[in-house]
């Protein structure tokens, strides 16, 4: 038997095909576009999504008997905005997690309820990222495709559609729009009712292991599958990649370095951070997660060799990179590109390199944007340790995590050992994971990943370094509040 896992990335979709021992037995991907048509605007185009899915499925499922498979599901990028009108046709392009032009919006929500109302409701505080400041932005500056609204989803929910005709949604997802009851899962008809919108014009509420529908006859042609494929509600790609790295149960961690770093920890009951800096969201396993997000991770490596130093290849980028210069590095880089969610909840922050002189080398500043990144998430696992977890060790997975460089950095400036499974394949693992589960494979999600845990190299915190990067970071911690004051300023020259 084979299941069928997506990742619907940001830049990419990224497709597998998992045996039911939980062997990746191929995989298919495509990149599509992502517009920024103004700083910090970030979009894309949910029919180049389907587009590609359509495409690779049928590469993937080559010499492959159809009846053999037997379940897809999707985990997906967060918090994207879909809107279909009553033909389910797109309205506009998706507007996605990393955009911030919802700062205003953002502000107003945060202040029309106040934190303590606001984490009642949702269990989480308006980040510019999340959906429901999306939705106010688009009636208040585009009232004509607001008043079109007859659906609205997120990415992969927009795949899943199209597969099954059900307008569906799954609780990980879900609890990052901040329309969500997280604690209840459970619409929020109070948040519903302020951003004008129905409980009709959401879609079905399922956990992300359960079975939405079957693939559409027509479409089941098109792809090579069947009528009988399962097509389970699948999850936001952290729960996913969660999932895949078997980071389920209580206090378990799992570090993600894709598009945007993240840092996952499991909680069997809902736990509700006070100042509402974390998210509190739901799991993919039926039960909660806390997490911090920053907005550019692998990203900001990515913006920073390929675009600015035209580099060919990560190895020569990063070899000149030592044991002896971790920690003791005198630049640093604030990654923060798209502006910066946890915990800074501010769309005008932009990147900064600091502290250079005149003997500055290119590597060095390669290396501060490792750093920076490492930086950043510690500032999530910060609070995360503020509330009493103790967070010792952690999963990690995504792009950045295939950097052995990349990988003794985090460890070090998290002081975490840190477990990177063998054949890391991120929220499309997951997916194909809740797809087994959805088709009656395993009983629970928490069952499967006991089965399937793959094979980890494990990464251990050197005491030397750590201490040294102890230091760097107190100073990192300082950047930020000393330039937030002109961020402002600098956000009026983007026009
Ligand atoms: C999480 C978030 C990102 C996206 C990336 O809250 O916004 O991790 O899900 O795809």
């Amino acid at each position: 038997m084979y299941y069928i896992g997506v990742d619907l990335g940001t830049s990419s979709v990224k497709i597998l095909l998992v045996d039911e021992a939980g062997t990746v037995c191929k995989s298919v991907s495509q990149t599509y576009p992502l517009e920024f048509p103004q700083p910090g605007w970030s979009q894309q185009n949910p029919e180049d999504w389907w587009n590609a899915v359509r495409t690779l499925i049928p590469q993937l499922l080559e010499g492959i008997d159809p009846a053999q498979v037997k379940g897809l599901a999707a985990g997906g990028q967060m918090h994207g905005l879909v809107a279909l009108d009553k033909d389910d046709t797109v309205i506009r392009p998706a507007i996605l997690w990393n955009d911030g032009r919802t700062g205003k919006e953002t502000e107003e929500m945060n202040a029309h309820y106040g934190k303590e109302k606001l984490l009642e409701l949702c269990g989480n505080i308006a980040f510019a990222g999340f959906t429901a400041p999306k939705l106010l932005w688009m009636r208040k500056h585009e009232p004509e495709n607001f008043a079109k609204i007859a659906k609205i989803m997120l990415p992969k929910d927009y795949v899943v559609y199209k597969l099954t005709g059900v307008h569906s949604c799954d609780m990980s997802d879900a609890a990052g729009m901040l329309l969500m009851d997280v604690k209840n899962r459970c619409w929020s008809q109070e948040l519903l009712r302020y951003c004008g919108i129905s409980e009709s014009q959401m879609p079905k509420l399922y956990e992300s292991y359960e079975k939405v529908g079957c693939v559409l006859p027509d479409v089941a042609k098109e792809l090579g599958l069947t009528a009988e494929t399962v097509v389970a509600a699948g999850a936001g790609d952290n729960a996913a990649a969660a999932v895949g790295t078997g980071t389920v149960g209580d206090c378990a961690c799992n570090v993600s370095l894709g598009t945007s770093g993240t840092v996952f920890i499991s909680s069997k009951e809902f736990r509700l951070p006070p100042e509402g800096n974390l998210h509190a969201f739901a799991h993919a396993d039926g039960t909660y997660h806390l997490m911090g997000c920053i907005l550019s991770a692998a990203s900001a490596y990515g913006w920073w060799t390929k675009d600015i130093l035209k580099a060919i290849s990560d190895n020569e980028e990063q070899s000149p990179i030592t044991e002896d210069e971790l920690g003791n590095n005198p630049v640093f880089f604030l990654p923060y590109l798209m502006g910066e969610r946890s915990p800074h909840n501010d769309p005008d922050a932009r990147g900064a390199f600091l502290g250079m002189t005149m003997d500055t080398s290119r590597h060095q500043m390669t290396q501060a944007i490792l750093e920076g990144v490492a930086f950043a998430i510690r500032d999530s696992v910060e609070i995360a340790r503020g509330l009493g977890l103790h967070l010792i060790q952690s999963g990690l997975c995504g792009g950045g995590a295939k950097s052995p460089l990349w990988r003794t950095i985090i460890a070090n400036v998290l002081q975490m050992e840190l477990h990177v499974p063998m054949s890391e394949e991120g929220a499309g693992y997951g997916g194909a994971i809740l797809a087994m589960v959805a088709s009656g494979a395993y009983p629970s999600v928490e069952a499967a990943c006991d089965k399937l845990r793959s094979e980890c190299r494990v990464y251990k915190p050197d005491p030397a370094i750590a201490a040294r990067y102890e230091e760097r970071y107190q100073v990192y911690r300082k950047l930020y509040p000393a330039l937030k004051a002109v961020y402002p300023a600098m956000a009026k020259t983007k026009e």
